[in-house]
């Protein structure tokens, strides 16, 4: 059985990415063994509040939540969500709904050491799927790499490759978020999985499929509100599943047609927060990183399927 583990910075569509998994789950794909945590499109400690919130509307409160890092590498002072923020995820990053808060604590163990720790005990079995800023990743690559090479696969949502960023023309969120971090995972000469906009703007879902999920009762009615807003501040023309896709890939090998790329991080200029494949790598580079360009017509279909269902046992 895979093991899925999420590392992210639960605003809506990394809490559609974790209802994907526990769908997956239900139908016995993968196993989702932890959340760990990280500051984005919130601060990291309502990263923790909302993983836990959102499992335990989806009943999974067995699955463990790791608080993790606070800020990017290089930053002195704790991330603080600004406007961009509150108007993309709501000022609970979660849309604003009304998830029920989680009467279940997180765990003491910090984020980095439990990827570490799971990386020892599961190895190749192990999918890590990073859906925020990389900076969680990159400290366990910086504490011990050898340890780390051990998972299994990685597939991150983040970067743009041929497609413009979206919190700049040059930069994607995540990357965005923590540059220094971004440079070190995707510089690292580990094998990947890249899910950025190049592929995530072409799978999106609609106002006319969350209205269904109104229909099934309070939690398929908590998750539609959710995405509405999200939806919503695409001027309701739907919006894109960035990190329900890198979980879908993760879940279901061949959902994202991929080719491989020397991919490199621009840190200084204003392009900062970059991701560009260099046409002519230096010697010792290798084309580790997959970056997704295509996507399954019928996968997409499926796995909205996989988690309409869940909503509606749910109610
Ligand atoms: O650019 C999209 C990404 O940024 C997604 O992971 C979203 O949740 C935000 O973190
Ligand atoms: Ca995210």
């Amino acid at each position: 059985m895979k093991k899925i583990l999420l590392d992210m910075d639960t605003g809506v569509d990394d809490a559609l990415a974790i209802a994907l998994t526990a769908a997956a789950e239900k139908a016995g794909d993968a196993q989702l063994i932890g959340i760990t945590t990280c500051f984005g499109n919130v601060e990291n400690t309502t990263a923790v509040r909302n993983s836990l919130s959102i499992l335990s509307a989806l009943g999974r409160t067995d699955v463990p939540v790791f608080p993790g890092s606070d800020r990017a590498l290089a930053a002195k002072e704790k991330y603080i969500a600004g406007e961009e923020c509150f108007l993309i995820h709501g000022h609970d990053g979660i849309g604003d709904a009304g998830f029920p808060l989680s009467e279940k604590a997180p765990e003491t163990t910090d984020s980095v050491d439990f990827i570490l720790q799971a990386a020892e005990k599961y190895g190749a079995e192990l999918t890590l799927v990073p859906t925020g800023p990389l900076t969680n990743v990159a400290r366990a690559i910086q504490r011990d790499k050898k340890t780390f090479e051990k998972i299994g696969r990685i597939v991150l949502m983040g970067g743009a490759l041929a497609v413009k960023g979206n919190v700049s023309p040059y930069a994607e969120a995540n990357i965005s978020n923590d540059p220094e971090a971004a440079k070190i995972v995707l510089e690292s000469g580990i094998p990947m999985t890249m899910i950025g906009l190049d592929v995530t703007h072409k799978t999106r879902i609609y106002s006319e499929e969350t209205a269904r999920w109104k229909t099934y009762g309070v939690t398929g009615t908590l998750f539609a509100e959710m995405t509405d807003y999200y939806i919503a501040f695409n001027n309701h023309e739907g919006c894109s599943l960035h990190d329900p896709l890198a979980a879908a890939e993760a879940i279901w090998p061949g959902t994202v047609g991929t080719l491989p790329f020397t991919v490199k991080v621009e840190t200084e200029s204003v392009a900062r927060g970059r991701t560009y494949a260099v046409s002519y790598p230096d010697e010792g580079d290798s084309d580790h990183v997959q970056v997704g360009l295509t996507v399954s017509k019928t996968a997409v279909p499926l796995f909205k399927a996989l988690l309409e269902e869940m909503l509606l046992s749910l109610g």
